[in-house]
């Protein structure tokens, strides 16, 4: 979370700077701020809320050929422009940017910092502080930047600016991300390339605890020891058109749409030259030998991972189990003796998941990444990745991500059934074919998505979303897709669970959405919906060709019943965007939210 800039160059930087911030909004968006420096010294602006509230804020008579910037979503102390980067130490001296989490603040403070008057409640303003103090004993500043990393407990990607070097930005990472960018008589730093695509495609990937020294016309990794390091940088595959948002209102309508075109990219991607989806054969052999998967994730990606633990079973009848990442290292399940972990995160940063992937790969096993991005922590640290293809998404609910991390479960799921000798009865190159037809029927008929949300979320407080089999995981996602862009508090339930408990909050008009797309429980979630009907509640049936009945709200496009979630959640996607429209809320960047979560 957070996201941090930097550029020192020919060019004036301010809105190099902010323009970078635009791109990493994603990352935290409760305030902002960016310092530049120039012959005068270093000029701060910063502000509570987005990056055009920092704009405003921001003289445009101050030119300068350095700077670093930062937007924020808030770990200590609240949103606020007090709190908002970039932070100083008393004597203006150094000032710095920081994506991370400090874990050891407090005690840092007691031990060094009891006469230091702080400006702040953040943990970031002690890493500053420290390094002034320590520079006053004579340190030059890489030493008195080495000698304040090394006390520092926890997550940090960092940039500091010296106001007396004028040709130097400093930089330092720890678990959260971070990039050095190589430009034409300029070079830039960046959380995620995205934000420096207007710059340079040249990145240099930094692993943890190394400092870089970014000048206009060199960058200087060094290790933990000081000791310089040569890494050839590599091109970013991302074309600036992709982070655009176009003609399309949202980023999540676009992304919405792209998913029939992503599901083919997948396709492409993992075919080989006989036409067949294929999967690399170390990858296979991996989870075909392993005698059960675990897997893990968050969030939306921990619903895909629901949806890929059906796949594995069913089709390469492997034992999965599903682990939410923030509960796995206390609740830590007795491992079988030959366990595979598959790691699902579009990001591929999202800290708990990394906790536990650190954990894993302590106690000696093989870790399987499953990510959007390529080079990112997750998928360095496993043993085996397997890309999404969905490119970059911006918005912070998760649309063509999961459906693309459904389709990688499916084709893993293939190729594993294959290796071990299994017919799973089906064509899975032409069922994913008629998935991302359906798919495509579905984001062109958004009207009735429109007026589905119209219909029973406009003054809803509340929704239910109900299924049984994989219409209960998908449920689950409807559900966390519409709390978290239109604040309607959603739940997804097992259609047969309900009347153990979860009925008794039916009321007259509670809306209550069912899915049903799997033949073998069409009639008990029917019997569900006719349960919840009875006590007043304002059902809505969404079911798939074949399976209809008379009455129901919508009726999918067939496809296989495994894939069904692929198609299923599209409804709920546009359903949760139109509701969220509905009522005025920031559809891209819901209330306190970040797309990418770098704190456990
Ligand atoms: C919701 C959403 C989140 C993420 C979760 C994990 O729309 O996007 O629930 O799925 O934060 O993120 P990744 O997949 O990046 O590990």
């Amino acid at each position: 979370m957070c996201g941090i800039v930097g550029y020192i160059g020919s060019e004036d930087t301010k809105e190099i700077l902010l323009k970078g911030l635009e791109k990493l909004e994603y990352r935290g968006y409760d305030s902002a701020g960016i310092a530049v420096r120039n012959e005068e010294g270093v000029h701060i602006f910063k502000e509570k809320g987005r990056i055009a509230d920092l704009r405003a804020v921001v003289d445009e008579n101050v030119k300068s050929n350095a700077g670093i910037g930062h937007t924020r979503w808030a770990t200590h102390g609240v949103p606020s422009r007090y709190n908002a980067h970039p932070h100083q130490n008393v004597t203006n001296r150094y000032t710095l940017v920081h994506n991370g989490v400090i874990e050891n603040d407090e005690q840092l403070k007691r031990e060094y910092l009891l006469d230091v008057p702080l400006q702040s409640d953040t943990d970031t303003e002690v890493i500053v502080q420290l390094i002034g103090l320590f520079s006053k004993d004579g340190l030059t500043t890489e030493e008195a930047f080495r000698k304040t990393l090394t006390l520092l407990k926890g997550s940090y990607a960092l940039a500091l600016l010296d106001k007396e070097d004028e040709k130097t930005i400093y930089v330092a990472k720890n678990k959260s991300p971070l990039l050095v960018g190589l430009g034409e008589d300029c070079n830039v730093v960046a959380s995620d390339a995205m934000a420096m695509l207007q710059v340079t495609n040249q990145f240099v990937e930094l692993m943890d605890k190394e400092m870089v020294l970014v000048t206009e016309n060199s960058v200087t990794i060094k290790n933990e020891n000081g000791e310089t390091i040569e890494r050839a940088p590599y091109t970013a595959e991302l074309d600036a058109g992709d982070i655009e948002k176009g003609t399309y209102p949202h980023y999540m309508l676009k992304e919405t749409d792209e998913q029939p075109f992503v599901i083919r990219k997948i396709m492409q991607a993992y075919q080989n030259d006989q036409g067949e989806l294929a999967v690399d054969a170390d990858i296979v052999n991996a989870v075909t030998e392993a005698d059960r998967l675990y897997i893990v994730a968050c969030g939306t990606s921990y619903h895909a991972g629901l949806v890929g633990k059906q796949y594995l079973e069913q089709m390469a009848n492997i034992p999965v189990e599903v682990h939410v990442a923030s509960e796995f290292v206390y609740n830590m399940p007795l491992l079988s003796k030959k366990p595979l972990f598959i790691f699902i995160s579009q990001s591929g940063e999202t800290a708990d998941s990394r906790a536990v992937l650190v954990k894993v790969k302590e106690l000696g096993y093989q870790a399987l990444t499953i990510t959007n991005v390529p080079g990112s922590t997750l998928s360095r640290e496993a043993d085996f990745t397997l890309l999404l293809h969905a490119g970059p998404e911006i918005a912070v609910a998760s649309t063509k991500a999961y459906t693309a991390q459904i389709a990688v479960l499916s084709i893993l799921a293939d190729a594993a059934a294959k290796k071990g000798g299994i017919d799973t009865g089906f064509d899975l190159v032409h069922e994913l074919g008629i998935v991302a037809n359906a798919m495509e029927v579905l984001c062109d008929g958004k009207e009735e998505f429109e007026q589905i949300a119209r219909d029973y979320l406009s003054t809803t407080r509340n929704c239910f979303f109900i299924g049984r089999s994989v219409d209960y995981y998908v449920g689950l996602e409807g559900a966390l897709k519409l709390k978290e862009i239109s604040y309607i508090q959603a739940e997804g339930f097992a259609g047969g669970e309900l009347k153990h408990g979860t009925i008794a909050l039916i009321e007259d008009g509670t809306p209550v959405i069912a899915l049903a797309t799997q033949e073998s429980v069409n009639l008990n979630i029917r019997g569900n919906v006719k349960e919840v009907a009875a006590r007043g509640a304002n059902t809505c049936v969404i079911s798939m060709k074949g399976l209809e009945q008379e009455g129901d709200r919508f009726v999918l496009p067939a496809v296989h019943e495994l894939l069904a979630p692929l198609a299923a959640v599209v409804p709920f996607q546009l359903i949760a965007y139109y509701a969220a429209l509905h009522r005025d809320c920031d559809v891209d960047k819901p209330r306190n939210l970040a797309k990418s979560v770098t704190v456990e």
